[in-house]
């Protein structure tokens, strides 16, 4: 495939197969080394780089994703003689030992400071957390952050793109096969011929193509649908286009007002680098078990609408799972939106995730809870954990045993749910925990929902 991309601020095309990493273009094709390979697999930031603005990692991105986009890469920031601020402070406070990590952690910060150029020292952890560092220490990579936010800088990702935007041209030579389409009805009729992997952000499929668990021969590509994109208000309910990246959803005061269990899932999936790229509609059809977006659908009462090429339905999202990595979505159908409908004024909603560290953690157990308090008793609860189970469950056990209780009850009711909810849910043992931490943790998390509606006034 035929790729055009400003790159570093000049326009350059190379013909390179479609599913090549964005990272092995880089360093092979443009020699263009200053991004690292660690892992692999989206899990260190040593490959990141800045696309449409957006901090990413290479090594996750497919080639064909940065035609018609504007890319940076730590060459591009600053020369010796005039280096980006970010560059100079980290050279200031002594934030580089072997270096290896340090252009990824350079492009998170550049990433962060031309969004945020002011940020709090919370903000620069949680912005650089996807980004490992063997040998430094984190504190002066911090220090370096701050003092950097005191110096101005022209915003990247500024230049206008290469042209008008029309779909990479295939070439002879291509072992794969990409289709971009524009509308959802060709990216159906596409689905519709069968033999086609689907691609929403590509941070799962890249880890399984890079494992060569999946080799795809064509892929429909869903980042330029114009309809499954963005967040719409309407008829008493949010509707999220499958294919819009977490980023987009972190910034949307629609989700963070009105959803904010769902806004704090999204904020705890990855890191920024992941968030950037990632989809509701990847989280969903990948059907993992610890899935953290899904959890708050399935306590919003979220219906998901599937499309084909025959029509659209819609099913709601707790029927979605059928089983492990399982779902009723037959291969010819999409996940084209999210219907999310509005919860009723003074809904108390949560998540909460158990993992084993702040960024990159696959939960060990996940929660999403939703309730109000009317005429002091307990009304619409509803209670979904992730990683306890082969699908992500409503806790139906313990959302019976809150529901119509009353308020001044809440510590008996908090225990008795607790109860409920380490009783239903069928854990397993595995590498990240074991089934008797999931089972307390599920009540724990439970209980803790439930006693901090004290407070609440209700209606
Ligand atoms: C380093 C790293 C950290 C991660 N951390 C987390 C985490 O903390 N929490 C978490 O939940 N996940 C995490 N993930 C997993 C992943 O980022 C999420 O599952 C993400 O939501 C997948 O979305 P995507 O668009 O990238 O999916 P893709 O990789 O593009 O696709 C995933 C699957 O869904 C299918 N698919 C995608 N979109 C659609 C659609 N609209 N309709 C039908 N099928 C579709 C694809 O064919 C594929 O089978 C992490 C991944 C990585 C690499
Ligand atoms: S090489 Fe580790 S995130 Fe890409
Ligand atoms: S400076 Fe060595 S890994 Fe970060």
């Amino acid at each position: 495939v035929k790729i055009a991309f400003t790159i570093n601020g000049e326009r350059r095309t190379v013909e390179v197969q479609p599913l090549k990493r964005l990272l092995d273009v880089l360093r092979e094709d443009l020699g263009l080394t200053g991004a690292k390979e660690g892992c692999g697999e989206g899990e260190c930031g040593a490959c990141a780089v800045i696309l449409d603005g957006r901090l990413v990692d290479s090594c996750l991105l497919p080639a064909y994703r940065a035609h018609g986009r504007v890319v940076r890469t730590v060459e591009g920031l600053g020369t010796p003689e005039q280096p980006d601020p970010v560059q100079s402070a980290f050279v200031a406070e002594g934030a580089v030992q072997c270096g290896y990590c340090i252009p990824g952690l350079v492009m998170a910060s550049r990433a962060l400071l031309d969004e945020e150029p002011s940020p709090s020292r919370p903000r620069i952890r949680e912005a650089l957390a996807g980004n490992l560092c063997r040998c430094t220490g984190y504190e002066r990579v911090v220090r370096a952050v701050e003092s950097a936010a005191l110096t101005p800088h022209r915003a990247c990702g500024a230049e206008p793109p290469p042209g008008p935007w029309s779909p990479p041209p295939a070439s002879p030579g291509d072992d794969v096969r990409v289709h971009l389409p524009a509308t959802l009805r060709d990216a159906c009729a596409v689905l519709a011929r069968g033999g086609v992997t689907v691609v929403g952000g590509a941070t799962d499929l890249g880890v399984l193509m890079h494992e060569e668990i999946v080799a795809p021969r064509e892929v429909l590509d869903l980042s330029r649908v114009a309809e499954l994109h963005g967040v719409r208000r309407g008829d008493g309910a949010l509707v999220i286009g499958a294919a819009t990246p977490y980023a987009d959803l972190l910034r949307d005061a629609d989700v963070a007002r009105d959803l904010p269990c769902l806004h704090a899932a999204v904020r705890a999936v990855g890191a920024p680098a992941i968030q950037s790229l990632g989809t509701l509609g990847g989280n969903l059809a990948n059907g993992s078990p610890g899935a953290d977006a899904v959890p708050p659908l399935l306590a919003l009462g979220a219906r998901l609408r599937l499309a084909s090429h025959g029509g659209e339905r819609e099913v709601a999202a707790d029927a979605f799972f059928t089983g492990y990595r399982a779902t009723v979505r037959r291969d010819d159908e999409l996940v084209a939106a999210i219907i999310v409908p509005l919860p009723a004024a003074g809904t108390r909603q949560s998540f909460h995730k158990a993992g084993t560290r702040r960024a990159q953690a696959i939960a060990k157990v996940n929660l999403a809870a939703c309730a109000r308090i009317e005429d002091g008793a307990l009304r619409d609860v509803r209670l979904a954990a992730g990683s306890v189970g082969p699908t992500v469950v409503l806790l139906r056990g313990a959302m019976a045993s809150l529901e119509g209780g009353k308020v001044a009850d809440l510590d008996r009711l908090a225990a008795a749910a607790g109860a409920a909810a380490s009783a239903e849910v069928a854990p397993i043992d595995d590498v990240r925990s074991t089934a008797a931490y999931r089972r307390e943790v599920t009540g724990n998390l439970v209980k803790r929902f439930v006693v901090s509606l004290h407070g609440e006034r209700g209606r």
